[in-house]
């Protein structure tokens, strides 16, 4: 860009390590105990009057050094090295330490930002293998509203661990594997027989319903179905073939829905629940080989001391029921293992709502005692509550029915053309209808991805849906009207930072924090640190507008210049951090 090539120091870590080395001093000249533990902490201060970091350090070590806060605060502070970026160092209270940072070397700061394509955030240094286990609905089911939050929180955290630069394999662990498959090949064929239309076979959710009430009024189609369970079993073509078309119906009409969502989710990423079929005897035999698969009453058992019930009986798993049949937990079982050994896997994220904890748990720890998790394999639950209505009740239709995903996402775009109307704005036709979509999609995405993933959160159109508040239009909207301001700026092209007003420096340290959002939202799997950084980015970025004048005819060349520079690192850093949740802007809306 514009500036010559300044390294990104991470400010916080700077004084992270002057203190760390302080800290070692003392322990040398034996102020400390050598095995005191102690913790450097670092925060950033609220109230700018205390500095732009802050630490209790002093007061950790009143007890090991057996001196006041206060006295050892200045012993610190003594002991701080003068440098260009910090430029005061100050006791305050009881004891806390604060750093100012010096305004030149912020500037700086964000120039360097700006230089670099990760906008200062800083990549993984030992990239991993990931596997992101999400969305993963159904077979001959519509995908309904509860699996958006594993789709759409689960590509967000695809996009931001790719960004930090780890390798992620996305797996799409649909349900396209059991025994209904019996009675859903049979009825397919019944249909084929009728020559039903596509549009009669793409109504997923009365396929099934009618499907299965066939296999319950007509023995002759349960004899069918239950011959056809056997046979897909053994591989036979033509069962087999029927099954291909139930996936391929249901994921064509997924693929809809993740291509209208954003999701960067495609038919290569499927891994479903069949994939491990042929997996399933060999394991549960080597369950058996190493004394922890057992037989019980015929089935297969696996007992699991650690979930041992308040008596301290442990609790049986089954591995193989006893008509030979497979469990969804044996599955797991082998997803596991191949994630690890054939995927490589560093780390395992599986996203499922929170009532499926257990069972993630307990075959976790079958495939961890079985030795197939590798030492240092991380394997997380991103679990996540539900979707409730402004009720508080499980969301649901008026008349009490599932939400089907699509509906859904057909009334955000009539909502969000009714929200686009509200303003009198002269865009074309075309572009009009581009940003019904843009603002719709986000807007539904960025509801579920702004609240803590673990609460059950209220799904409300009327909160998601405005320009005001946390939500994808007001976000969208702060950027367009970035884009804006470029344009009026004719000629002059962003350079050299001077930050001069409180407003200015608010946001240029918002914009060195990025890195840390970021990391922390990789660490935690937790998206909305990610939106809560954004959301306070636009609003100090409008603070700075209100307060600060760019176009403005009586503005010199040079602070022009400069504030463009701010609003250049506020564009890039709120595109590339609704990038990372999936969500688009405009320059335009
Ligand atoms: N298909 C399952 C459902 O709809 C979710 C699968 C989650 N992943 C897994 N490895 N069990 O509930």
């Amino acid at each position: 860009m514009y500036f010559t090539n300044i390294a990104i120091a991470i400010m916080k870590q700077k004084i992270q390590d002057i203190l760390t080395e302080i800290v070692e001093q003392f322990k040398k000249n034996n102020l400390i105990p050598q095995d005191a533990a102690i913790r450097v902490m670092i925060e950033n201060t609220k109230d700018k009057k205390n500095g732009d970091y802050a630490t209790n350090l002093a007061m950790l070590l009143a007890k090991p050094m057996k001196k006041k806060p206060q006295e050892i605060a200045s012993l610190i502070v003594d002991s701080i090295p003068v440098t260009d970026e910090i430029t005061k160092v100050e006791i305050a209270g009881p004891g806390f330490i604060n750093f100012f940072v010096s305004k030149n070397y912020l500037a700086s700061q964000v120039e360097a930002i700006l230089n670099d394509e990760h906008l200062g955030v800083k990549t993984a240094a030992k990239p991993e293998t990931v596997v992101i286990d999400y969305s993963s609905p159904n077979v001959a089911k519509e995908m309904a509203v509860h699996h958006i939050r594993s789709t759409v929180i689960g590509d967000a955290v695809v996009r931001i661990l790719e960004f930090l630069g780890h390798k992620v394999i996305r797996a799409n662990h649909i349900g396209d594997w059991g025994t209904q498959f019996g009675m859903l090949i049979a009825y397919l064929e019944k249909k084929e027989n009728e020559n039903a239309s596509n549009l009669e076979l793409s109504d997923l959710e009365a396929f099934y319903r009618e499907a299965k009430k066939c296999y319950e009024s007509d023995e002759e189609f349960a004899v069918r179905a239950r011959g056809y369970v056997v046979k897909l079993q053994s591989g036979d073509e033509y069962c087999l073939k029927m099954w291909k078309k139930l996936v391929n119906i249901t994921m064509v009409q997924n693929q809809e829905i993740y291509d209208r969502l954003n999701i960067s989710l495609t038919e290569k990423d499927i891994m479903g629940e069949s994939l491990y079929n042929p997996m399933l005897k060999p394991l549960v035999e080597d369950l058996v080989s190493k004394n922890l698969a057992v037989r019980d009453d015929g089935a297969m058992v696996v007992y699991l001391k650690n979930f041992a019930d308040k008596d301290g009986n442990p609790r049986g798993v089954i591995v193989q029921k006893k008509d030979g049949g497979f469990l969804y937990t044996t599955t797991d079982i082998a997803c596991t293992k191949y994630r690890c050994e054939t995927l490589g896997a560093n780390r395992i994220i599986c996203f499922a709502d929170s009532r499926q904890h257990e069972h993630l748990m307990m075959s976790w720890e079958i495939a961890r005692l079985a030795g197939y998790v590798p030492e240092g394999v991380v394997l997380e639950h991103g679990a996540f509550g539900m979707m409730l209505g402004k009720d508080g009740k499980p969301f649901k239709t008026r008349d009490g029915g599932t939400v089907k995903l699509k509906d859904l996402l057909n009334e955000a775009e009539t909502r969000a053309a009714e929200l686009i109307a509200q303003r009198n704005n002269d865009l074309p036709e075309d572009l009009r209808e581009q940003v019904i979509k843009t603002v719709a999609m986000g807007a539904v995405k960025y509801a579920d991805l702004s609240k803590n993933r673990t609460t059950d959160y209220v799904f409300d159109w009327d909160n998601m849906l405005t320009f005001e508040g946390n939500t994808a239009p007001y976000l969208q909207y702060a950027y367009s009207r970035i884009q804006s301001i470029f344009k009026k700026a004719g000629e002059t092209e962003p350079g050299r930072i001077v930050i001069s007003t409180p407003e200015e420096e608010a946001l240029a340290q918002q914009f060195v924090k990025f890195n840390e959002a970021v990391n922390n939202a990789a660490a935690k799997i937790a998206p909305h640190l990610i939106c809560t950084y954004i959301y306070e980015l636009a609003g100090l970025f409008m603070r700075f507008y209100e307060a600060c004048p760019i176009n403005k005819d009586d503005v010199p060349a040079d602070i022009k210049a400069s504030r463009l520079s701010l609003c250049k690192a506020a564009s890039s850093i709120l595109k590339t951090g609704l990038g990372m949740l999936g969500i688009n802007v405009l320059d335009r809306m």
